[in-house]
């Protein structure tokens, strides 16, 4: 019954397969051949329906040499089955999956790669977003663990599947968020054992659900008939954290967990909107726990696809699900706290053809006093860009959608969005404030349905505004400015800070802007964080096949654009098969962790042990040899 995805598949890949958006008769695939790269490069140009609007930094020449505002060396790309950093740079893995948590912990087995108790007792697999904590002089690296590779884990079966109970208790453990604490002796970060913060949230671990849409109709299940307390985080790529010292889960391919027992279940269309099938994406957690058979449980889904906020200070604290900030399939969730107090709260859902969302509070920052509860009450919001260059954020109320109340509007909030008229994007993925100015960031990593395929919801998706090119192979980065720097105003103004491309292979717009050349160049642009210095730091999950379409860029990689002048250079090359993903800085600013997420994962990769060892995703520190601060 279980469809597998084949693991030369990327996951984009094989939602698409097994969930197709509706065909468009008639809708050709426009491709701009007739573009000279010359003639991009002057900006402004129409391409298809499109007219390109970059920023000015995009348009800006500059020498890479005479202007780099940058204080390394940047490195070429590679294929090689390890971390590359500047010259001067060094880096450490910190935290592996499979590390031991507590004394009691197993210690990692190569051949069996774990059970479930020691899964329970260890780091979760494929680390994604993180941030490091500093609570009383002990410093807590939280990361989230996004999914699992079933050919990796389940190493040790035949099938590389799941085959007992053990092995989806494995599973199930191997996901969630981890919270370790760190400690650095000398030049070495390593793990403290038995801290009184370790600790693991799971996919069954106890969930409070809060704001709008707790207790409604749609959350209630025969487990919980309150429709207030969930099982389980799972599937938490990017992340955020608050200034009142919270750390925010965002649950992202939710869907890919849920099967139905009885094939001939039809899922509801709202279901079908969140990619709810009847067959999961090979996790199989349904064969051991009916919470993810959908044909017993329909409602279970729509308790997933929430920002969900830990209290690391607490390791018994009960997780929140955020139900104000929306059901979707969450990237990250980058708070700003506006200059009035309130908090502002930018999320992407990734998927093609899906939407960038904002979150006001009702209620405001102030230090020191309780804001525990701020992000349950607020307004939800999404955006709309103009072509010209300009942009608003529409309310999603059942006002505006003619739905029957704020928790539905929360729990399906991507047909809200699509009521409003939103504007469908080149999968929105991870959100980034600039700290020292009003404008904010969103990688859009790619969407090659572009131009082609309306979204699940059959939203066109036309070849436009910011996302200005069909069958978008690359990804772009795109900036907005609220209008009088009010991040609650619902006017803001865009362009494009970085078109992504290959001006070695394309002399089209598939080249890239005018800041990317033969040795900066890159794909599918995710994790972005800005430094206290207001540097992107840019991590990408791209094609590594390093031909064709994506000759000469090597494995993912993590790039540094400078915002003013629009250079971008690239500060470290990431080990065969894996994604750069996630990044957090350490309270003193001299050590910089980042995420190496899926090495290996269609098995060509030891990272990090070498040979003979299980690749295994991992948390890097890189720090400078002379000590100093980084970024
Ligand atoms: Fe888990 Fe959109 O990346
Ligand atoms: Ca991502
Ligand atoms: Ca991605």
């Amino acid at each position: 019954m279980t469809k597998i995805r084949n693991e030369d598949l990327s996951f984009d890949e094989f939602d698409e397969i097994i969930n197709p958006g509706p065909e468009v008769t008639g809708f050709e695939r426009v491709v701009e051949k007739a573009l000279s790269r010359r003639n991009f490069l002057g900006g402004g140009l129409a391409i298809g329906a499109s007219a390109l609007v970059l920023g000015s930094t995009a348009l800006t020449p500059f020498s890479a040499k005479a202007a780099s505002n940058f204080n390394f060396e940047p490195i070429p790309a590679n294929t090689l089955d390890t971390v590359t950093v500047p010259k001067g740079y060094s880096w450490q893995v910190v935290t592996k999956w499979g590390d031991e948590l507590w004394s009691k912990s197993a210690p990692f087995d190569h051949e069996t790669r774990g059970t479930g108790e020691s899964q329970e007792l260890a780091i979760g697999d494929n680390n994604d977003g993180m941030s490091l904590f500093t609570i009383d002089g002990h410093h807590l690296l939280i990361s989230n663990n996004e999914y699992t590779n079933r050919n990796i884990i389940y190493d040790n079966r035949e099938s590389k599947l799941p085959e007992t109970a053990d092995d989806i208790r494995k599973g199930k453990a191997a996901h969630g968020v981890t919270v370790v604490e760190v400690k650095q002796d000398g030049q070495k970060w390593n793990i403290v054992k038995d801290s009184k913060y370790n600790r693991r949230i799971t996919a069954d671990s106890p969930m409070e659900i809060s704001g709008p849409a707790r207790g409604h109709d749609l959350l209630k299940t025969s487990a919980d008939p309150s429709g207030t307390q969930s099982l389980g985080t799972w599937n938490n790529c990017g992340n955020g954290r608050t200034p009142w010292g919270t750390y925010l889960a965002c649950e992202e391919n939710f869907n890919g967990y849920f099967s139905s027992s009885d094939e001939n279940y039809t899922p509801s269309d709202e279901l079908k909107r969140y990619g709810v099938k009847n067959e999961d994406w090979g996790y199989a957690w349904a064969t051991e726990d009916e919470r993810f058979d959908i044909s017993k449980n329909p409602n279970e889904p729509n308790r997933a696809g929430y920002v969900v906020e830990i209290d690391p200070s607490d390791p018994t604290s009960t997780p929140k699900k955020r139900t104000a900030l929306g059901r979707f399939k969450h990237e990250n969730a980058e708070v700003v706290i506006n200059k009035d107090g309130h908090v502002v709260v930018y999320m992407g859902d990734d998927e093609r053809g899906e939407f960038i969302y904002r979150f006001v509070s009702k209620g405001k920052f102030v230090e020191g006093s309780d804001n525990t509860n701020l992000l349950d009450d607020g307004k939800l919001y999404v955006a709309k860009f103009n072509n010209d260059q300009s942009g608003e954020w529409l309310e999603l109320s059942p006002d505006t959608t003619g739905m029957k109340s704020q928790a539905e509007v929360c729990i399906h909030a991507r047909i809200a969005a699509s009521k409003v008229g939103a504007t469908t994007m080149d999968r929105p993925e991870w959100v980034a404030s600039h700290p020292k100015k009003a404008e904010i960031y969103c990688a859009l990593t790619n969407n090659k349905n572009r131009g082609k395929k309306p979204n699940a919801g059959g939203d066109e998706t036309p070849v436009t505004g910011p996302n200005p090119r069909a069958a978008n192979l690359y990804g772009q980065i795109v900036r907005w400015r609220p209008e009088g720097e009010n991040h609650t105003s619902n006017a803001f103004s865009w362009d494009l800070f970085v078109m992504a491309g290959n001006p070695t292979v394309h002399n089209d717009a598939y080249a890239g802007s005018k800041n990317i050349d033969a040795h900066n160049m890159f794909n599918a642009p995710d994790g972005i964080s800005f430094d206290n210095n207001g540097k992107l730091w840019i991590q990408t999950d791209g094609k590594y096949s390093n031909k064709d379409d994506f000759a000469g860029m090597g494995n993912n990689q993590m790039l540094i654009g400078d915002t003013e002048t629009g250079e971008i250079q690239r500060f470290l090359v990431g080990p065969k098969e894996c994604e750069v993903t996630g990044i957090t800085w350490s309270e003193d600013r001299k050590t910089v962790f980042v995420g190496i997420q899926h090495p290996g994962e269609k098995g060509d990769s030891t990272f990090p042990g070498g040979a003979g060892t299980a690749p295994r995703s991992a948390i890097i520190a890189v720090t400078k040899d002379d000590g100093s601060v980084i970024g």
